[in-house]
């Protein structure tokens, strides 16, 4: 599974960049509201700080079919190849991913809230699609099981698009997802640092390091080895 950051605040992007194997961050209007300032400077740092390697997610911002494939065009020409277009998965994004696909631009359809939603955008020709597994919980349904479902459709139906599940509000949801077998989640920095956050790991790091104080005195194998 790849593992994206969902997130746009440059220091937290390279303090997670620093420490986990991340493959790219995923942003969305709301996100870059966020952080504030000029929405073109935030991406373009944020494509520096992650290299030209790294896939980033931009949103397309207007709701009409031409205007996404405008908008579109403009983000890969900024941001380069390793760009994917998010395009929300409503009638008009349908006819957008249609058309970027046959324009060799990747794109995720994203704001997927029902299997069927993800089913469209696939078919169209989405590389990615984006169901938001904590915001289907809070509408009264299991967000997971949703994402799942969507898995299943995606792959009884030959369909090439990789599910990239977003919103998620814990490590369980990624935890269960990551097993199920899904290409890609994408959480905010608090919810990769859950991954690893549990006394039990802090606790084993400190009993090694106290008892191997008794033999090495306090140095470290290299300390040792000289
Ligand atoms: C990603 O594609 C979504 O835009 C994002 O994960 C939504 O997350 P939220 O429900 O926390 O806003």
């Amino acid at each position: 599974m790849k593992l994206f950051i969902d997130d746009a605040h440059l220091d937290a992007i390279k303090r997670l960049l620093a420490v986990y194997p991340i493959d790219g961050v995923t942003t969305n209007p709301s996100i870059l509201a966020k952080v504030g300032g000029n929405p073109v400077e935030v991406l373009h740092a944020i494509r520096a700080a992650i290299g030209n390697d790294r896939l980033l997610f931009v949103q397309a911002v207007p709701t009409d079919a031409e205007g996404m494939l405008r908008d579109a065009r403009a983000i890969v020409r900024a941001f380069g190849k390793n760009t994917v277009v998010k395009i929300p998965s409503i009638p008009a994004g349908f006819q957008a991913i249609r058309a970027l696909r046959d324009e060799g631009i990747h794109t995720c359809g994203t704001v997927v809230y029902t299997p069927l939603q993800a089913y469209l955008a696939a078919k169209a020709g989405a590389d990615y699609v984006a169901p938001y597994v904590n915001r289907i919980d809070n509408m009264g349904y299991d967000g997971v099981a949703v994402v799942k479902e969507i898995q299943d459709i995606l792959t009884k139906n030959d369909l090439l698009a990789e599910v990239l599940a977003a919103s998620f509000k814990n490590s369980q949801q990624v935890l269960t997802l990551c097993a199920y077998g899904i290409g890609s989640a994408t959480a905010a920095p608090a919810v990769i640092d859950a991954f690893v956050k549990n006394p039990a790991i802090d606790a084993a790091v400190a009993d090694f390091v106290r008892d191997f104080a008794q033999v090495g005195h306090g140095k470290s194998m290299a300390d040792l080895l000289v």
